[in-house]
């Protein structure tokens, strides 16, 4: 005969003492839940949220291009142009000018030959010469108002580069052309005057100061080949 196998009762879930246990624990959990929402309500207005700004308070969305023009960059980017295209009409102006200067100085030397060099003191070489001389001078003049006059929309530090050693050659230049219109004036007129006296030497510093001057202007251009 089988053993009797005793019926277990098995425990009620829903029995009168565990309803009570299941209300307390609801009851303990839902207190918990009340106050940690208080809780973070709190913090979250005592702290802003997240204040990452990637679109600077406007919808985000695909990037629209800006089409305002800042005034300053315009102005900047104005002379900028302005002074390319007067340096671009230096430098043409400028190389004709040192055309013109070879010019004056062979003409120069052809009045040397005839009136100190030995030649029969013609002066026809005299009006050429002052044609030439008068030429150069307004095509330099107007080369150096270009460079000038030209706008400088960035300040430069000075420093040595090929600007600085072309400014120093045109100084040069410079000097050499007032002082030659000078020096050849009074020659011819003292000559003219028949005034013999350091008439050669004189002739002979303006015949110097020509060349120098070339060649400053040579210089003042070559500078910008190499
Ligand atoms: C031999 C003929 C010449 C040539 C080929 C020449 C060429 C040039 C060039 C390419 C520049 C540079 C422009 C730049 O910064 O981009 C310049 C600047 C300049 N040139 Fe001449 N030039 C000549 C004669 C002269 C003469 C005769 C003068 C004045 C007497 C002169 C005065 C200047 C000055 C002051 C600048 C600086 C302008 C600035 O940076 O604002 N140049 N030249
Ligand atoms: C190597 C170059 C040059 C030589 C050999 C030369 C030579 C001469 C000679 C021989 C005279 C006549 C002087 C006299 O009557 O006894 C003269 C006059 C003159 N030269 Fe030059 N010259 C040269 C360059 C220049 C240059 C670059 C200038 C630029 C300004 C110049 C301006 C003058 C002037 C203004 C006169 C007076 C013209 C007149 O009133 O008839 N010369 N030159």
């Amino acid at each position: 005969m089988r053993a009797r196998i005793p019926k277990v009762s098995r425990p009620q879930l829903l029995s009168p003492a565990n309803q009570s246990r299941i209300a307390v624990i609801v009851a303990v959990l839902l207190g918990l839940a009340t106050m940690t929402t208080f809780a973070g309500q709190a913090y979250a207005s005592d702290k802003k949220a997240l204040d990452f700004d990637f679109f600077g308070g406007q919808a985000g969305g695909p990037a629209t291009p800006n089409h305002t023009v800042d005034p300053a960059a315009a102005e900047i980017e104005a002379k900028s142009q302005t002074r390319r295209w007067m340096l671009k009409v230096h430098q043409t102006l400028g190389i004709t000018t040192w055309a013109l200067m070879v010019g004056t100085v062979v003409v120069g030397q052809l009045n040397y030959n005839q009136l100190w060099g030995g030649g029969g003191g013609s002066t026809k070489w005299q009006t050429p010469h002052r044609v030439l001389v008068l030429s150069t001078s307004i095509l330099f003049t107007t080369t150096a108002a270009f460079s000038i006059l030209a706008p400088k929309p960035y300040d430069k530090p000075l420093r040595l580069d090929t600007g600085l050693v072309h400014r120093i050659a045109v100084i040069g230049a410079t000097l050499g052309m007032v002082s030659e219109a000078v020096l050849g004036w009074i020659t011819t007129h003292q000559a003219d005057a028949g005034n013999p006296n350091n008439l050669r030497t004189m002739a002979r510093t303006h015949q110097i100061i020509g060349y120098s001057t070339l060649g400053f202007l040579t210089v003042a251009g070559m500078v910008w080949v190499f």
